[in-house]
């Protein structure tokens, strides 16, 4: 039985577009994944909306539903797909470049499907992807460019009749921008997207387009996007939902499982060194300094937050903290995320701990795709404008609302989640303090 008052959601009714900006490895894995568990073929192995339960009331209730039939989500069988990509291919032809997934298993059946998925032209610029070169995009001025792809949704959304739309950044890692003075209102973003100034990247232009069509945006990488005050204002005017950055999927997810634990039994750390060897388009875009640098932060905050040298500096304010990516062909979308911890005990005596993850970066990436599109659905359907805060759980760099800091540990980030869950159907939360099952003061 609900405790509280649900908020009204409006019913998941009809289909739900799911928009990708880019459709490489982790976009057409999404995709050609989505269309084989529909087709019965594979588990959404990865995906909470479609595996996970939540424990509703107390724990002698023994009511722990699927989230998907606790909470209102749009159905599998509902979702359509589009894409807008600089590179031509379809994704068909994008699954068997990126390699990720069998040819003979999980592409080659649903061929038929995926080569109906063709990238819309894109709003690109190699000034900030340098490693890329595009032949399908869109001309113009920036300003006709973010109209252009407006156009795109509106087309999209009468052509496959959707009820909704949502959109997702799975596109390339853009060089580092720092917010300046025409991210700070949406009268200078729009002057500037105007006077085709460099810091509007193409990813802000999505991110606009998407927002002024009333569609939520999520973003996947570290870049802006909609992670500055212009953006936000006008999400907030069109009641619109947005977030971000970078999806949370290997290294980083093991950095924000680990660490809270060393702080949880107070041992110190003085060193974590994490490096990466991909071979993937991703790996080759990261390969330039500059889209380097914005995955660098993004991965470098983590350990800061979560750690708290501010509060224990004889057990974390020396850390040193060193991140690479390194580019390596032979090994396609296999990462290895190998990490060397140098943590200390009881009277300082140091111990090491190794940690080789030798994961497959789309495979984890693909059913955060899925619950973050399902997701942003719900929360634009409960009448949660503004920055989904409840969703950092998927993401290495989440946004907040201005003047809080981010919470990155992961256990932390589920209970969040699952809270606002519970909020959200009048349920009430678990706060795990459990006094009531022993009854104290009751002689
Ligand atoms: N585990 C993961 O795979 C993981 C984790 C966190 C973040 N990411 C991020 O997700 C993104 C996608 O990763 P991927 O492995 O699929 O990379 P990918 O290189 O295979 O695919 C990215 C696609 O985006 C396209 N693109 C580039 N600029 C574009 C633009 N302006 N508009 C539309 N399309 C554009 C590229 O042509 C490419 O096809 C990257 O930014 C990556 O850093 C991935």
């Amino acid at each position: 039985m609900a405790q509280g008052t649900a908020r009204p959601i409006a019913p998941a009714n009809g289909k739900l577009g799911v928009l990708c900006v880019g459709l490489g490895a982790v976009a057409s894995t999404f995709i050609a994944g989505v269309e084989n568990v529909r087709r019965g073929r594979a588990q959404a192995t990865g995906s909470l909306t479609q595996l996970a339960t939540i424990r509703l009331g107390k724990r002698t209730d023994k009511r722990s539903p699927l989230i998907k039939d606790f909470v209102p989500l749009a159905k599998l069988e509902d979702l359509v797909f589009g894409a807008w990509d600089p590179v031509p291919d379809d994704c068909y032809q994008s699954c068997l470049h990126c390699g990720v997934l069998d040819k003979h298993e999980h592409v080659e059946p649903i061929a038929d499907f995926l080569k109906t998925i063709k990238p819309m032209p894109a709003a690109f610029d190699q000034h900030y992807v340098k490693r890329l070169q595009g032949t399908n995009v869109k001309t113009g001025t920036k300003r006709q460019q973010a109209e252009a792809l407006r156009k795109d949704i509106r087309d999209f959304k009468a052509k496959h009749g959707c009820d909704r739309l949502v959109m997702v950044w799975c596109a390339s890692t853009e060089i580092f921008i720092a917010p300046g003075a025409t991210h700070q209102s949406l009268e200078a973003f729009e002057k500037a997207m105007d006077a085709n100034d460099p810091s509007i990247a193409p990813s802000m232009l999505y991110a606009w387009a998407s927002v002024m069509e009333g569609v939520p945006f999520a973003n996947g990488a570290p870049n802006l996007s909609c992670d500055f005050p212009a953006l936000e204002e006008l999400a907030k005017k069109k009641k619109v939902a947005i977030g971000g950055k970078d999806f949370k999927t290997g290294q980083t997810m093991l950095k924000t499982v680990l660490s809270p634990m060393f702080k949880a039994r107070m041992l110190g750390v003085s060193g974590w060194y994490s490096t990466n060897i991909l071979g993937n388009r991703d790996g080759e875009v990261l390969d330039d300094p500059e889209s380097f640098k914005t995955k660098e932060e993004s991965k470098l905050g983590v350990l800061e937050h979560i750690l708290q040298p501010e509060l224990y500096p004889n057990l974390y304010g020396k850390l040193y903290h060193k991140v690479r990516i390194n580019y390596y062909p032979p090994r396609g979308d296999n990462k290895e995320g190998w990490d060397n911890i140098d943590i200390f005990g009881w009277l300082g005596y140091p111990m090491q701990i190794k940690v080789d993850f030798l994961c497959r970066d789309s495979i984890l990436a693909a059913p955060l795709v899925l619950d973050l599109a399902l997701f942003f659905d719900l929360a634009q359907r409960a009448g949660m404008p503004g920055v989904q805060e409840w969703l950092s759980f998927y993401f290495k760099s989440p946004q907040t609302a201005p003047g809080l800091y981010p919470e990155h540990d992961l256990f932390i980030q589920q209970t969040k989640l699952k809270n606002t869950l519970r909020y959200l159907m009048g349920e009430e939360q678990i706060t795990h303090l459990g006094v009531e099952y022993y009854e104290y003061d009751k002689e």
